[in-house]
């Protein structure tokens, strides 16, 4: 959307948009480590509960707080805070200011580890194309190795990345291609659902098939709740204020509630598709593999081993990195419109500061497999640890206050009118209205402290 504040054009821009932004490597390589490591079956069906209660309901409030002032989240709290400049706790609500600001930091960070493993996808579909197109051979181990062993050649892939990522925020032309995004999600999900089939075809799949969807309780662990809440917020894109700038852009007549019950289940349906690719491949060796190498382990050789594999392989990594460029744009353009508004920087100025700035955070994890492998944090690699402490505990406070914010300070009036019924669309909306006001105040707050709780016990009994 241009430097004037619009609407969509069409509703139908902006799903395409708002999807093309949710949708990335959160649903496709982020979702099938994390269900992994949590224990497979449990985990998911905890997360697609945590999805309706508290990603949905969070969804709708930011989209709500973005139309309502017409503005970015930082500018949004401003707009807010000032409605509530005269009420008694004033010196407590102006420290929501700070969510603002935390929300667009996140975007920083969480953009720098993102180029970096946009960046791993570029190389596999380098290699990819190489064998595809001068039979060069490919061998997916042999592939993984030279990355992560070329701390280098990572911080090079990144690079090439937020160059591209930049260029198209600069050029303002991010919602053509956002929409692009959209309009090559049901081709990727042709391909998914194709591959997925292939893959249950392997000896592998009952197994496999098992683990993903049977639900044992008793593999959740402490840690299992925040990392299902994380994730919800991180997949659909909440927590970081994007949601607040597309909602900005709404107009006036869209009806908000089925607009976040869209875009939630259609992402959630992509990282279910995402998970019976990939289980069956994971689980055809010995040693179970898993971690942030896990899809980049096992699905390359599935190319290896079918007929037209290599095309195959081309076609899924353009998906993917479409996919992960769809949402690289997003946060930064979250970071850059939030710096225009709020601080007046010009937009080429805006996007070269906030990309030099996330290139610099990049190195750490780029590094962190070769020059940095020493760096273990709580046992962790340096990339894990800096995906949990922004995912685990950053999301899911930047979560809770934003919904305080839209309980609190967005009146009462203005949260109504977005539940109100239009001619396109008949729902009995007073009723939506209370499900939905019942899910922020009594579901999304507790359920994220107890998260944040049993995070902390855990941490004690390490
Ligand atoms: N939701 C994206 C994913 O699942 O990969 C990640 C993301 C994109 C987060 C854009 C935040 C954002 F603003």
């Amino acid at each position: 959307m241009g430097a004037g504040r619009g609407t969509w054009g069409t509703r139908l821009g902006f799903y395409l948009a708002a999807i093309g932004s949710a949708f990335g490597l959160g649903n496709i390589w982020r979702f099938p480590y994390i269900v992994s490591e949590n224990g497979g079956g449990a985990f998911v069906l905890l997360y697609v509960f945590l999805v309706f209660i508290l990603g949905m309901p969070l969804l709708v409030g930011e989209l709500i707080l973005g139309r309502t002032t017409r503005s970015g989240v930082m500018r949004a709290i401003d707009i807010v805070l000032e409605d509530h400049k005269n009420s008694p706790n004033q010196s407590r609500v102006s420290k929501m200011k700070w969510l603002g600001i935390g929300s667009v930091v996140l975007c920083l960070i969480v953009l720098a580890y993102y180029a970096v493993i946009s960046g791993w996808v570029l190389h596999y579909l380098t290699q990819l194309s190489m064998a595809l197109i001068v039979n060069v051979s490919f061998e997916a181990d042999q592939s993984l190795k030279l990355l992560l062993e070329n701390g280098w050649l990572q911080v090079l892939l990144t690079s090439v990345h937020l160059l591209v990522v930049i260029v198209i925020v600069a050029k303002d032309v991010e919602e053509g291609i956002e929409k692009a995004v959209g309009y090559m999600m049901p081709l990727f999900v042709i391909l998914l659902i194709g591959l997925a089939i292939k893959s249950l075809s392997l000896e592998s799949a009952p197994n496999a098939l098992r683990f993903f969807l049977y639900p044992d309780f008793s593999s959740l662990t402490l840690e299992s709740l925040g990392q299902a809440v994380g994730h919800v917020f991180f997949t659909l894109s909440i927590g970081f204020g994007m949601m607040v700038t597309f909602g900005s852009y709404l107009s006036d007549r869209a009806y908000i509630p089925i607009a976040g019950f869209r875009v939630a289940t259609m992402d959630s349906f992509i990282s279910i598709f995402a998970g019976v690719l990939i289980f069956p491949l994971v689980m055809v060796g010995t040693a179970p593999v898993s971690g942030p190498e896990m899809l980049f382990r096992s699905v390359p050789k599935l190319f290896q081993t079918i007929s037209n594999g290599y095309l195959f392989g081309v076609g899924f990594f353009v998906c993917l990195y479409l996919a992960a460029l769809g949402a690289s744009i997003g946060l930064l353009e979250t970071i850059v419109s939030n710096a225009r508004e709020s601080l007046g920087f010009r937009r080429v100025r805006a996007v070269w500061v906030s990309g030099g700035a996330c290139f610099i955070l990049a190195l750490l994890p780029a590094l962190s497999t070769s020059v940095f492998q020493e760096i273990h944090i709580g046992g962790q690699g340096f990339l894990e640890f800096l995906d949990g402490l922004l995912i685990n505990w950053g999301l899911p406070v930047a979560a809770l206050i934003t919904s305080q914010v839209v309980l609190y300070l967005v009146s009462d009036a203005q949260k109504k009118q977005a539940f109100e019924l239009n001619s396109e669309e008949h729902h009995s909306s007073e009723k939506i209205y209370g499900h939905w006001i019942f899910a922020l105040r009594w579901l999304v707050s507790p359920v994220i402290l107890l998260a944040l709780v049993l995070q902390v016990f855990a941490i004690f009994k390490r």
